[in-house]
């Protein structure tokens, strides 16, 4: 392996996995053996979280088992609260989910009596809270109770959109969100993924390698492009405007966030799902500028670069008509992801070898020590 473009171990086979299969049949992705298709239109985010952490689709019976740990888990340590009250308004809200997890792994940390998917359960329960804590403080909104009466019947998506805006989603919106967050959830040896399995290999806890895979996914070459995305697209204000703007942005080299992918070569299998609820979004709400912006876009990079539109593209426009603010997009990612993460974890450890590759040495040939008055 080589340095430089041909770098990044691109076509490296880094381990094993049974958790899902990316573009393993052209353009395919599988979690377990369920085509994401038939995911995204039938699961809920929580059986889907099931279907990753434990490996088979859940019953009735451990459907309702596995989210009553969960939203019982969504009150938050008081400490906990009185460090994201110190954090600056100014912070980048994954920085606050970031800081948020590795402080909750100082109050409850991982031991050998604890069972990784009751911490699973707890960080799907404790993350929306941390974070919308912090937002709404942070806003001006007081101190907000994270697990309210009448929370309890609601899944991670529908309480998001609760403790954001003090009003639910219903009906296609609702669906829309709960589907981005079955398309995020897991996507195999991923950057974050892979940063999130060497901190397991050197057995270290549950919550360090989650840190691992936030300050991972906080890159625009990763997570962070679907921010990246919705700032392009309010750039312009019509598609002609977006044409112009994008061919000269290519012209000078520059990367068009929301497009490209390591693996899939001809699309992304995960866009056209978004992009149908991004489509029904704009309809309903009767402004189509953004989604208008969005399709000439995706035409002008077909025609100049063969590039085809990732997940991060349209699932910009999902948020935006959901009224969820621009720097909240990656932290709804990790949201999803931490299903997919804490599953790779897992099953890092139940084989665990330490990972530690080797690097090709470029650097000069051994040199004689020489005392500070020879230096030139
Ligand atoms: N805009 C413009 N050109 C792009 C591009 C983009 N979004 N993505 C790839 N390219 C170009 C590269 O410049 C390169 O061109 P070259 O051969 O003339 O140098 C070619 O396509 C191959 O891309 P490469 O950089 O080798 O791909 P990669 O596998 O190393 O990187 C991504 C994959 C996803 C990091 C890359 O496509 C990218 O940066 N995309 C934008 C960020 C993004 O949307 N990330 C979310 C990923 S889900």
């Amino acid at each position: 392996m080589k340095g430089g473009r041909s770098g990044g171990m691109a076509d490296v086979i880094a381990g094993e996995t049974a958790i899902s299969t990316v573009g393993k049949e052209g353009n395919g992705l599988t979690y377990r053996g369920y085509r994401i298709e038939q995911l995204a239109e039938h699961a809920s985010f929580e059986e889907c979280a099931c279907l990753l952490l434990y490996g088979t689709l859940p019953s009735d019976n451990q459907l309702s088992r596995f989210s009553a740990s969960m939203t019982g888990k969504r009150q938050l340590p008081a400490g906990l609260l009185t460090i994201l009250e110190q954090l600056p308004a100014s912070s980048h809200p994954m920085d606050v989910l970031r800081t948020g997890v590795s402080a909750l792994a100082s109050f409850e940390p991982e031991t050998d009596a604890n069972d990784p998917l009751d911490i699973a359960a707890r960080l799907l329960g404790a993350c929306p809270s941390l974070l919308l804590y912090w937002w709404r403080y942070r806003d001006g909104g007081g101190r907000l109770d994270t697990a309210p009466p009448g929370h309890e019947g609601l899944g991670v998506a529908a309480h998001f959109a609760e403790l954001l805006h003090d009003g639910g989603l219903a009906g296609e919106a609702l669906r829309a969100l709960e589907a981005s967050l079955v398309l995020y959830a897991e996507h195999e040896f991923n950057a974050s993924t892979f940063a999130a399995r060497i901190t397991a290999s050197t057995r270290s806890d549950v919550y360090s390698a989650i840190t691992t895979g936030i300050g991972t996914l906080r890159g625009p070459l990763h997570g962070g492009a679907n921010e990246a995305v919705m700032e392009l697209l309010e750039h312009y204000q019509d598609p002609d405007e977006a044409e112009a703007g994008v061919v000269a942005q290519l012209a000078e080299g520059k990367l068009i966030m929301g497009f490209g992918h390591r693996v899939y070569k001809v699309r992304d299998p995960r866009s056209d799902l978004i992009k149908r609820h991004a489509c029904e979004l704009a309809k309903a709400s009767g402004d189509l500028r953004s989604f208008a912006v969005a399709e000439r876009i995706e035409a002008v990079m077909r025609r100049e670069k063969r590039l085809f539109p990732n997940l991060d593209f349209y699932s910009a426009i999902v948020y935006r008509h959901l009224n969820i603010p621009t720097p909240l997009f990656t932290p709804l990612f990790v949201i999803a992801r931490l299903t997919g993460w804490i599953a790779h974890i897992l099953e890092q450890r139940t084989a665990n070898r330490i990972i530690r590759p080797s690097a090709a040495y470029t650097g000069p040939e051994p040199l004689l020590w020489k005392p500070r008055n020879e230096r030139i």
